[in-house]
């Protein structure tokens, strides 16, 4: 177990910046996830820590040593990426136990190592069989045992699950929490997936064009998103966001006040998210009903706004709609993000 300390990265491919002066600070045991969209450098940045990538500028630290001259042999890491090769003609055991072998380590160690990810990962009862003779989550889980048995200092997964499908991601999801509860090792995670980021973090860390928004606890950036980039990213469905106006103090829409702010007159973004919109006979956001899911415990309305603006709303599940109704929702003040013309958030 150890810290994990980036500081001041920098990666180019040729021209190209995809990494820019990016500085984190992991502690000792911590759970970190990186999220982002397409191409913003999550993979690189993971790449570079693992040693399959070289840094254009910049340091990287695991425990006090420097690490970034070092082979990916010698970082004390271990990496599980998304597409996890086994080696199809070895069962569960050899592929556990190979690289192991590969680096010289008797026999005895390596049992000791091999039976113990396996029972952590419940393999146990399938130790002589081939890959082609598990499920995919089972493969999965010999791919994180094949990380485990390096016992690394920090483990780096690179969406791991997300060759899986939805209901063995939920199962897998919970395994990696409980492995991480169980280890307590320094963790870095790659995900697309919300809902992975939110239950699996410790803290977040999310990314655009190779630079950090924001870094927080789930519910730090779930409460005070920096700007509307992380708002819309974190929560789903995602935030909705209005153009308003700011009157004397008051954030108006449609010539109704949502809530106060203290701040100079002049176009606002509100950011209102779905989950804290109710419904509300005569509540300020009043529209017409467009689209209705009904999902059973819960439901999505879209209400399209008399200004042709539109929002999304996450009710439980004993109201219906149907096209064409009226609907008038409402919101705490307490619930309501506010935003200046640049995204920067301004609220209170
Ligand atoms: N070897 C390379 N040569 C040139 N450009 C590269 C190379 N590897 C990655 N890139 C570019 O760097 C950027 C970041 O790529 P990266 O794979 O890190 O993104 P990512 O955040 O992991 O995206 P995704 O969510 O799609 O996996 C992309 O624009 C990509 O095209
Ligand atoms: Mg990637």
């Amino acid at each position: 177990m150890a810290t994990l300390s980036l500081k001041g990265i920098n990666k180019s491919f040729g021209s190209v910046d995809v990494i820019r002066d990016l500085s984190l600070d992991v502690n000792n045991g911590e759970f970190i996830v990186f999220v982002g969209p397409s191409g913003c450098g999550k993979s690189t940045l993971l790449r570079m820590i693992a040693g399959l990538e070289t840094l254009t500028d910049g340091a990287i630290s695991i425990g006090d040593k420097r690490v970034d001259h070092l082979p990916p042999a010698n970082r004390g890491i271990a990496m599980v990426f998304q597409s996890y090769a086994l080696y199809p003609h070895k069962d569960v055991r050899g592929n556990l136990g190979f690289a192991l072998k590969h680096a010289g380590i008797e026999k005895q160690e390596i049992d000791k190592r091999v039976n113990n990810a396996s029972e952590i990962l419940g393999l146990s009862e399938m130790m002589e069989r081939k890959p082609r003779e598990l499920s995919g989550g089972q493969r999965q889980r010999v791919a994180i045992g094949r990380a485990i048995v390096r016992e690394p200092d920090v483990f780096l997964f690179d969406e791991p699950l997300s060759n899986l499908d939805a209901a063995l991601r939920v199962h897998m999801r919970i395994e990696i929490l409980k492995l991480h509860q169980r280890l307590r090792n320094t963790m870095v995670y790659v995900t697309h997936d919300q809902i992975e980021a939110m239950t699996l973090a410790d803290r977040i860390v999310v990314l655009r064009d190779g630079r950090v928004e924001q870094v927080g606890t789930p519910l730090e950036l779930y409460k005070k998103p920096v700007n509307t980039f992380v708002a819309a990213f974190i929560g789903s469905p995602a935030m909705n966001f209005l153009q308003a106006n700011v009157q004397d103090s008051s954030v108006n829409l449609e010539g109704e006040s949502i809530c106060t702010l203290n701040a100079k007159d002049g176009p606002v973004q509100l950011g209102v998210r779905p989950e804290h919109l109710v419904v509300s006979d005569n509540g300020p956001f009043k529209g017409s009903v467009s689209v209705f899911e009904h999902l059973g415990g819960e439901s999505f309305v879209h209400l399209a706004l008399a200004d042709e603006q539109s929002l999304v709303a996450k009710l439980d599940g004993e109201y219906i709609f149907n096209p064409g109704d009226e609907c008038s929702l409402a919101i705490k003040a307490e619930h309501c993000h506010v935003f200046d013309s640049a995204g920067r958030n301004i609220t209170e």
